[in-house]
């Protein structure tokens, strides 16, 4: 059981950034990766395409046998993670509650910030699991629809990239938040320069977050792989691998495998 692989989905190449810290915390694992290249962008789609997306990608997770599934996308996780652990019984993590947990932990104002996607934003999921834990927290939300594309075309920093944070970010600055959770797998690419404009400002990564749950989940269960050797990453995509290929680079700032295409749906 030990030896059996972790699922990672994401809808696209962004959940690399989980799987970089899954791999930095835990270098024996073996790992499957499956990016929903065809279906991408989730960001945008409503509750019952996610779940349905979502779904799909555990049948497949599954059928490679996976111990464990991590649902590294924050729009999945905050709109069919209830869903999905309802039907499965493997465990399936998601991104949003360990990164409240550790929001509500490095809070000192108790002013947090929150940036997603539109559905990520829109479902209130990070919201709702920070006040659940802290009814005296402020919380504020902002979507931020163009940091998505911008990773993507490899405008991590510079002129572009700092107006348009400065454009989407502003209110939280007035707002004066001390903690700014990255709602969105892609996000972790523009931390320097969102630390850059909000200064002073303890910004939370949750792929950092759900790579430390995943491994306390692991070791509760007894299913940690212990192995000295570095495990196998397997990338599998749903449409076409050419750009997967070229961003996995600069989500991991190393070279991946080519990743298999399926059809799972
Ligand atoms: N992976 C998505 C998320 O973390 C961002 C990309 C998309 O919209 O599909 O919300």
């Amino acid at each position: 059981m030990n030896n059996k692989p972790i699922g990672i989905f994401d809808s696209g190449v962004g959940g690399l950034t989980v799987l970089r810290e899954i791999e930095r915390l835990m270098p024996g694992e073996h790992i499957i990766y499956l990016g929903d290249t065809a279906r991408v962008p989730y960001g945008n789609k409503s509750k019952s395409t996610i779940i349905k997306f979502s779904t799909e990608n555990i049948l497949f997770l599954l059928k490679k046998k996976v111990k464990i599934v991590v649902v590294a996308c924050n729009t999945a996780s905050s709109l069919a993670l209830d869903y999905l652990q309802g039907i499965f019984s493997v465990p399936i993590l998601g991104v949003i509650e360990a990164g409240a947990n550790k929001a509500l932990a490095v809070s000192q104002t108790k002013k947090v910030g929150i940036i997603g996607t539109r559905s990520t934003i829109g479902s209130g999921s990070y919201e709702k699991a920070l006040v659940k834990r802290d009814k005296t927290l402020k919380v504020y939300s902002q979507s931020c629809p163009l940091f998505v594309p911008l990773v993507e075309e490899g405008i991590v920093e510079g002129k572009i990239a700092k107006s348009i944070i400065a454009m989407y970010l502003e209110h939280l600055r007035l707002k004066g938040v001390d903690t700014l959770i990255l709602g969105c797998t892609h996000y972790p690419l523009l931390k320097k320069e969102i630390g850059a404009y909000l200064r002073n400002v303890r910004i939370v990564d949750s792929a950092q977050e759900v790579a430390l749950h995943a491994k306390t989940v692991l070791a509760e269960n007894d299913l940690l792989n212990h192995s000295k050797s570095v495990g196998r990453k397997e990338f599998y995509v749903t449409d076409e691998s050419k750009g997967f290929t070229k961003l996995a680079r600069l989500f991991l700032q190393r070279n991946i495998s080519k990743p298999k295409i399926v059809n799972h749906v």
